[in-house]
C-alpha cells in the first residue's frame, strides 16, 4: 500500500497535507520518496531553525539517546539544567517550566497568571485579555484564548474568562480592562493570523498597564522566538520585556519542546503539585535544544535580518505583491489576484516548499539558509507569484 493511502486509512484527517512523502533532508534541502529535490522555506512550520539534520543538533541528540534517553521529573539531569541556565542567561528571565509544545507552554503561562492573581487578590481576578486574530494553540483552553471565531465551534463548553481586544486599538484595550483582569497575552507578530506585526505604541501601552496594575504581560513567542525575527525574542524589536514569555517551535530543532519563562517575581508561583509533565524537559530534547541555542549568535541574528531584508526587497518589487509583512525571516506576502494556496501549490511543483497563513503566503526558512539557497528559492517564488 502506498504511504499516502496508508496514512489516510489510519490517521485521523486533521491536516490538509501536501501530496508529498518526504524521505530525507539536509540543511534547507529535502527529498521526497521518489528522489525529487525541494528547497524548504517553511522549516516544518518554523521548527527546524537550522534546517534538516543540523550536524551539531544531530550529534547532541544522538549522544544523549545513547546516554540517558529519559528520566521522570522526580530526578535531576544535566541537559535540563544546562538548557535552563543558558536560556535564562540569554533571555534575562529567572526560571522556566518545560512543556512539550507551544500550546502546553501557553497553558502553563495561563495557569501561572491565574494562580498568582487568585493568591494575591481573589479568585474573581481571573480574566485574560488576548487579541482578535491571535492563535495560542489547540487545547481547549488555548483555543479559548485564541481570538478567532472559526476556532470557537464544536468543543463546548470552552474555557471562560478570555476577552478579545482589537489589535493596535488602545481604546478597545481600555474598554475591556477592569479589576478582574489578571493577564494580557499577545503575539508580537501574529503568525497563524497572517504574519501581522503589532504597533510598538500598542505594545508599550500594554506594558505600562501591566506594570501599573500588577497584571501579568504574557508574550506568546512560540513562533517568533529563538532568532526567527532577527532577535532572540521579538520583544526586543519592541523594547519590551514581558513578565512571562512562552516559546516552542524553533527551540527544539525539530523535536517537541515548549517553555514558559518567568521573571523573578513570578518564578515560584507554580510550586510542587500545581503543574507538571511526564515528558517535559526530556534529556534528548533538551540536549538538542541546547545545541540549537548555542548556534544563536549575534552574527547569526544579523544574518537573519539581512536575509529577511533581501527577501523583502525581491518580493516588494513584484507587480502581484500588495505588501510584505513580518520581521526577520518570518514573512507574510499579500497578493493582488492570486490565492496563497495557488502559489503554494505552484511552488511545490517547482521544488519549493512554502506555507500559508490566512490569505498570505508565509515564509519561515531555516535561519542558517545559505545565500545561494536563498537566492534560488526566491527566484522560484518570484516566478510562481508572477506567472500568469
Ligand atoms: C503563536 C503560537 N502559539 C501557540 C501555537 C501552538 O503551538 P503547538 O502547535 O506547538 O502547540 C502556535 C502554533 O502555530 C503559535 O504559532
Amino acid at each position: 500500500m502506498d504511504i499516502i493511502e496508508q496514512t489516510n486509512l489510519h490517521i485521523m484527517p486533521t491536516y490538509a497535507r501536501n501530496p508529498v512523502v518526504l524521505a530525507d533532508g539536509h540543511g534547507a534541502t529535502c527529498h521526497d520518496a521518489e528522489g525529487k529535490t525541494y528547497l524548504d522555506f517553511g522549516s516544518g512550520i518554523g521548527t527546524m531553525s537550522f534546517g534538516y539534520c543540523n550536524p551539531k543538533w544531530a550529534e547532541a541528540v544522538c549522544e544523549q539517546v545513547n546516554t540517558l534517553q529519559h528520566t521522570s521529573n522526580l530526578f535531576y539531569h544535566v541537559p535540563q539544567a544546562q538548557l535552563a541556565e543558558k536560556l535564562c542567561q540569554m533571555s534575562g528571565y529567572a526560571k522556566l517550566f518545560y512543556a512539550n509544545s507551544g500550546a502546553e507552554a501557553n497553558e502553563c503561562a495561563i495557569k501561572l497568571a491565574k494562580k498568582y492573581s487568585t493568591e494575591k487578590y481573589s479568585r474573581n481576578r481571573n480574566v485574560i485579555l488576548t487579541l482578535v486574530n491571535s492563535f495560542h494553540g489547540r487545547t481547549i483552553t488555548t483555543l479559548s484564548a485564541t481570538g478567532q471565531d472559526v476556532f470557537h465551534q464544536y468543543f463546548y463548553p470552552f474555557t471562560g474568562g478570555f476577552r478579545f481586544v482589537q489589535a493596535n486599538q488602545i481604546e478597545d484595550l481600555y474598554k475591556n480592562l477592569d479589576e478582574n483582569v489578571c493577564a494580557i497575552m499577545i503575539e508580537y507578530v501574529q503568525g497563524e493570523g497572517g504574519v501581522m506585526a503589532l504597533d510598538e505604541t500598542f505594545v508599550q501601552e500594554i506594558r505600562k498597564i501591566c506594570t501599573e496594575k500588577d497584571i501579568l504581560m504574557i508574550a506568546d513567542e512560540v513562533q517568533t522566538g529563538i532568532g526567527r525575527t532577527g532577535k532572540l525574542f521579538a520583544g526586543e524589536h519592541y523594547h519590551c520585556h514581558a513578565d512571562i514569555t512562552t516559546t516552542a517551535k524553533g527551540l527544539g530543532g525539530g523535536l517537541p519542546i515548549g517553555v514558559c519563562l518567568a521573571d523573578e517575581k513570578f518564578a515560584d508561583v507554580l510550586n510542587s503539585g500545581s503543574h507538571g509533565s511526564t515528558f517535559g524537559g526530556n534529556p534528548v530534547v533538551c540536549a538538542g535544544a541546547l545545541a540549537i541555542l548555542n548556534q544563536i549568535t549575534p552574527e547569526l541574528l544579523n544574518e537573519v535580518q539581512e536575509k529577511g531584508d533581501f527577501l523583502r526587497r525581491k518580493l516588494t518589487s513584484l507587480e502581484e505583491v500588495v505588501s510584505v509583512s513580518g520581521l526577520g525571516l518570518m514573512i507574510g506576502i499579500q497578493l493582488k489576484t492570486k490565492t496563497a494556496a495557488a502559489v503554494r501549490d505552484t511552488c511545490l511543483k517547482k521544488g519549493l516548499l512554502v506555507l500559508t497563513a490566512k490569505d498570505r503566503v508565509r515564509l519561515l526558512p531555516p535561519l542558517n539558509i545559505s545565500r545561494q539557497e536563498l537566492e534560488t528559492g526566491a527566484e522560484i517564488l518570484c516566478q510562481c507569484i508572477s506567472a500568469s
